[in-house]
């Protein structure tokens, strides 16, 4: 089912969501297929269609991963602690990862877009397309799942360790880069504000940067 949302609300709402995630409701699987249905829209380079998703229902495997994600998460928090005890806003963000380190096993769903092709070394350029053709896919099923009551955070932590991912996922990692790791859930409800962001003018450059 959807949410009644605008395309401008769904677009200003689909936020991070680390503490608000069911861990207790199941996601079916055929809303999971339309989400990646609707992924597979999104652009690739020379329409290459090189993307791959890694759904990973599996409570051995997301397990596994949660190790390698807290791991990182922890260490990541404790870098920051002395910032976030003066910055209530690090705070917060800081608790919300230490709270999704504690739970990122019991998140029923996560998912690894992963991009046929290493780009490890390559120049920007190359760099760019190849990122560029799995990013707004994994965006879309973002939007796609928020659309369902379905949320999610883009997060990047476990790629410290990639390669013991890909062994774990079977991923063929010499020639497979994974982008993500999202871990999806239904949210607790449904209610998401837009987040805060800098004035546009300080990112926004007309014609010249300066
Ligand atoms: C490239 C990228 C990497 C990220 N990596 C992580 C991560 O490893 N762990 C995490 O908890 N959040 C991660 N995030 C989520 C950001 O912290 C989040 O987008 C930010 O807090 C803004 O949230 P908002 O859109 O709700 O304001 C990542 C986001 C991006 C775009």
């Amino acid at each position: 089912m959807l949410l009644e949302l605008t395309p401008d609300e769904l677009l200003s709402t689909t936020r991070a969501v680390r503490r608000r995630l069911d861990l207790h409701r199941p996601v079916e699987r055929e809303v999971l297929e339309e989400c990646l249905r609707l992924a597979q829209q999104a652009p690739t380079a020379s329409f290459a269609q090189n993307w791959h998703f890694v759904v990973v229902t599996d409570a051995g495997s997301r397990a596994a991963l949660g190790e390698l994600w807290r791991s990182v998460a922890d260490a990541y928090v404790g870098r920051r602690a002395q910032a976030a005890a003066a910055d209530p806003v690090l705070a917060r963000l800081s608790d919300a990862v230490r709270y999704l380190a504690a739970h990122i096993h019991e998140v029923p769903v996560h998912v690894i877009p992963c991009v046929e092709g290493r780009t490890d070394g390559r120049p920007t350029a190359a760099q760019a397309s190849r990122w560029a053709s799995i990013i707004p896919a994994a965006w879309s099923f973002l939007l796609a799942a928020r659309a369902r009551g379905l949320g999610g955070v883009w997060t990047t932590f476990h790629l410290r360790h990639e390669r013991e991912a890909a062994e774990l996922l079977g991923i063929p990692y010499d020639r497979v880069m994974q982008a993500a790791l999202i871990p999806v859930a239904y949210t607790m409800g449904t209610d998401f504000k837009p987040g805060p962001r800098r004035p546009l003018d300080t990112m926004v450059h007309w014609d010249r940067w300066d």
